[in-house]
Order: structure tokens, then C-alpha cells, then sequence
């Protein structure tokens, strides 16, 4: 296997827990840490890979290596901002970008792959895997619940934020950050993003974004917070200690419904 190089002179565009991505010029690297299993790496470049095949405008890939022991995942540079940058920096901008953001989000849904991993699969893994957090009867009632959503091939992004969509100079848009993406119901890929506005504390976006969502789609907003228990249940499996008590008062919505 060839070691891949980084060059000396790049520059940090994000730091997370587990991972830095780098602007290296030509290219962007996004560096995973030594903990981070080489399966989740390679899903998330497959992910990539298959919604370039779909058809979706993603960033290409490059490569997938190790630099200096860590995986790495490289693509070709996209020019432009992301959706978020230019809401941060003119908010007169946002109800335009609201609009375009569902719009895109209903576009990468009409597309198809059926190679990509199934959301009701991931899902029930996740849910599972929160036996920490959730007692055996829950996590039965939103299996049940998750076996009673409907059986569609819709491609879902499965973190669909403004961070994660690029737009050109030209106005077109590349959508980045596949690590998360299955095919299922859009529907559920409307829930995930709104929870993750609601858990930011971004609640007047997620309404927006919701009602644009449903408008726009002709999906019932019922329909979408259908999916909210499951979501929030899935997310409990990552360990979010933060986030913790806040997605099981989601969870728990499910007791009223
Ligand atoms: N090919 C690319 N061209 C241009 N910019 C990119 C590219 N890939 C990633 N970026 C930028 O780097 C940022 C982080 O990349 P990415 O979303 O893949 O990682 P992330 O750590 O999962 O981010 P987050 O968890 O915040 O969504 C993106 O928001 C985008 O601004
Ligand atoms: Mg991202």
C-alpha cells in the first residue's frame, strides 16, 4: 500500500473529537484518529462512491490511505461556501437558503442506489446498541414502530446540515460528508436533520426548515415526527453523553403518541 503524504503546508478546516480535516490545496483530507475502526472509514467512502454513482453532485475522491498511521479520506477540492458559512455572514440570506437547502435535500431523495446500506437495518442496529441508555421495553416499542415505517429506496444524506453542502461560484451545489447515508424513507432524513437544529438550540430554523420540508414535499409533518423517537433513540447508541437527556425527552414523545 502506498503511504500517502500530506503537504506541510495545510490548513485546519474543522478539529472534532475524532477527527481534522485539512485544506491541502488541490485536495481536502479529512484525517480520522487512530480509534476510529478502518470499517467505518471505508463505509464512508463506499457511501460516497455510491452517491456518485446515483448521480449526486459530491466532491470525487481522491484516495483512501493512512498518513503518518491515521486513515484518510481525500477528495478533490471544492470551490465555493458552505450554506452555513453564508448564513453566518448574511441573514437576510437565510429564508432563500432555507428553500434551497429543502429543495436540494428533496432532489438527493428522488435519486436512487440500491446498493447502499438499508435505514431500517441501521437504524435497528443503533437502536440495539443503546441498551445502556434505554430499557428492554422501549427499545422493543420503537422496533415495533420502525417495523411499521414504510419500505422505500429514497437516498437520505443521514446529516443533512448547512455545513455540509457547498455552493459554488456558479450557484450549484456539492453536497459532502456521506459517512451517515442510507437508502429509505426521506421522511426520516427530514426528522434527523430537524433534531440536529432542535439539539444546536437552532429552533426558529428548525420550524422554518420543517414546515419548508413538508410543503415542499407534501409529506405530513405527523408523518416526519413519526420518525422522531427512532431518530433520537439511534442517536442515544453514540454514546452522547451532552446530548443525552435531551434525546431521551424525544424518545419519550413516543409515549404520548
Ligand atoms: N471536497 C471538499 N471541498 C471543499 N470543502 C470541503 C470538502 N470536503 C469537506 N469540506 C469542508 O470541510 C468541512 C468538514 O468536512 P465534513 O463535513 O466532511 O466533515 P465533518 O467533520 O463530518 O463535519 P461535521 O461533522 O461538522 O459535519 C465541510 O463542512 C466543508 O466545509
Ligand atoms: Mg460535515
Amino acid at each position: 500500500m502506498f503511504t500517502m503524504e500530506l503537504p506541510k503546508d495545510k490548513k485546519v478546516i474543522r478539529t472534532r473529537n475524532n477527527k481534522v480535516v485539512y485544506d491541502c490545496g488541490d485536495t481536502v483530507a479529512k484525517v480520522f484518529n487512530a480509534t476510529k475502526p478502518a470499517a467505518d472509514i471505508f463505509n464512508e467512502a463506499l457511501n460516497l462512491s455510491r452517491a456518485a454513482q446515483a448521480g449526486i453532485d459530491v466532491p470525487e475522491i481522491v484516495e483512501v490511505g493512512k498518513a503518518a498511521g491515521s486513515w484518510v479520506i481525500s477528495t478533490k477540492k471544492v470551490e465555493g461556501k458552505t450554506m452555513r458559512e453564508i448564513g453566518d455572514e448574511d441573514a437576510s440570506k437565510r429564508p432563500m437558503l432555507t428553500e434551497q437547502f429543502v429543495e436540494l435535500q428533496l432532489d438527493i431523495h428522488k435519486h436512487r442506489n440500491p446498493l447502499l446500506n438499508r435505514q431500517k437495518d441501521k437504524y435497528t442496529r443503533m437502536i440495539n446498541a443503546a441498551g445502556e441508555v434505554l430499557d428492554e421495553t422501549t427499545r422493543y416499542e420503537l422496533l415495533m414502530r420502525l417495523d411499521g415505517m414504510p419500505n422505500k429506496h429514497e437516498i437520505c444524506h443521514g446529516d443533512f446540515v448547512p455545513s455540509n453542502v457547498i455552493v459554488r461560484e456558479d450557484g450549484s451545489h456539492c453536497v459532502c460528508d456521506w459517512a451517515h447515508a442510507t437508502q429509505g424513507d426521506g421522511a426520516a432524513d427530514c426528522a434527523a436533520s430537524y433534531l440536529h437544529f432542535k439539539m444546536r438550540g437552532a429552533d426558529e430554523f428548525a420550524e422554518n426548515y420543517i414546515n419548508a420540508y413538508c410543503e415542499k414535499s407534501g409529506v405530513t409533518k405527523e408523518h416526519v415526527q413519526n420518525w422522531l423517537p427512532i431518530i433520537a433513540a439511534s442517536e442515544l447508541s453514540r454514546g452522547r453523553v451532552v446530548e443525552q437527556d435531551f434525546l431521551l425527552s424525544w424518545v419519550n414523545v413516543a409515549d404520548y403518541q
